[in-house]
């Protein structure tokens, strides 16, 4: 029941979203909404209602397979992320490769999707680059009102950082939490290192509007020294845009690459 409400308001926020521009991958959205709207209906989900449990989520598989999550961690949170991927050229030379120096995207919770929608989930990375990056670095995701949970950023010695203490701003105003207690209960900060990569499907958005030059690796991150709180690893998956050019022929000396991604964080099972 939970879950088919959930669905219904994301169909229906989604209608009042304002459409940057109709496209085909949004029809396949509204369209994937609609059946499994129609499905819960059939299969009378009141009575046996889908729950948002991460145990359920399974991982896209990499072209080239990235290592299983360790048996020791658990599935706590999925989210998509919205930003850009930097660049440097030391010249705008085709003889000169960009350099990747950091990003920086928000993230929304699409966890209670991932347990249970995986086709609905995997369209989301390609539809969110669709959407220009709200204003507000605290409003929700387009184009369906998606909660914003935390910000990923490179600190300033060039360490990919997750930080997850974004507080609930629905649950803070209605009980009246402080603050302090939402970041106990969030995943903290997650600093990590590089563990894996593959390169993204041959079918990956490659950008805005599909023109682009490709969507960035999918990744394996471990944990690292820094981190506060209980993340022990992070997939980036489901990639769209994000990557640079082949050369730095005309380019400039700095410059960035919209993007958006799935996040997969692993938390140590002991702890949830
Ligand atoms: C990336 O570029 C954006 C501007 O497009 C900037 O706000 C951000 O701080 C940069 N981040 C890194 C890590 O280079
Ligand atoms: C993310 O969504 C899940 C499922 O709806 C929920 O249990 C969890 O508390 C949310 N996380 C945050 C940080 O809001
Ligand atoms: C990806 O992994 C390969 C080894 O499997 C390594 O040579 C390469 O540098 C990695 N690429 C990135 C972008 O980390």
């Amino acid at each position: 029941m939970k879950s088919v409400l959930a669905l219904g308001s994301l169909f229906s926020s989604a209608l009042a979203a304002p459409l940057v521009s109709w496209s085909p991958a949004l029809g396949e959205f509204y369209a994937a909404v609609d059946r499994h709207i129609q499905l819960a209906r059939q299969e009378g989900t009141v009575a046996n209602p889908p729950t948002c449990d991460l145990s359920q989520a399974v991982q896209p598989v990499a072209p080239t397979p990235l290592p299983a999550p360790d048996p020791s961690w658990s599935l706590a949170e999925v989210v998509i992320g919205r930003g850009v991927q930097n660049y440097t050229c030391s010249s705008a030379s085709k003889d000169v490769v960009p350099k990747p120096i950091g990003a920086i995207a928000s993230l929304y919770n699409v966890s209670c999707i991932a347990a249970n929608y995986p086709d609905i989930l995997n369209m989301l990375p390609g539809l969110a680059l669709q959407y220009a990056l709200p204003a507000d670095p605290t409003a929700n995701l387009e184009p369906a009102n998606i909660e914003l949970v935390g910000h990923h950023y490179f600190t300033s010695n060039g360490t990919p950082t997750f930080d997850l203490t974004q507080v609930n701003s629905v649950s803070t105003a209605s009980i009246g939490n402080t603050d302090i207690a939402d970041i106990d209960s969030s995943l903290g900060i997650a600093k990590v290192k590089l563990t894996s990569n593959s390169t993204a499907p041959a079918d990956a958005p490659k950008g805005e509007n599909g023109v682009g030059d490709g969507a960035v690796t999918w990744l394996l991150l471990d944990s690292t020294y820094g981190t506060e709180g209980d993340v022990k690893g992070v997939y980036r998956l489901t990639t769209a845009g994000g990557k640079a050019p082949a050369t730095c022929e005309s380019s400039p000396a700095v410059f960035s690459v919209q993007y958006a991604a799935t996040y997969w964080f692993y938390s140590s099972s002991s702890s949830s």
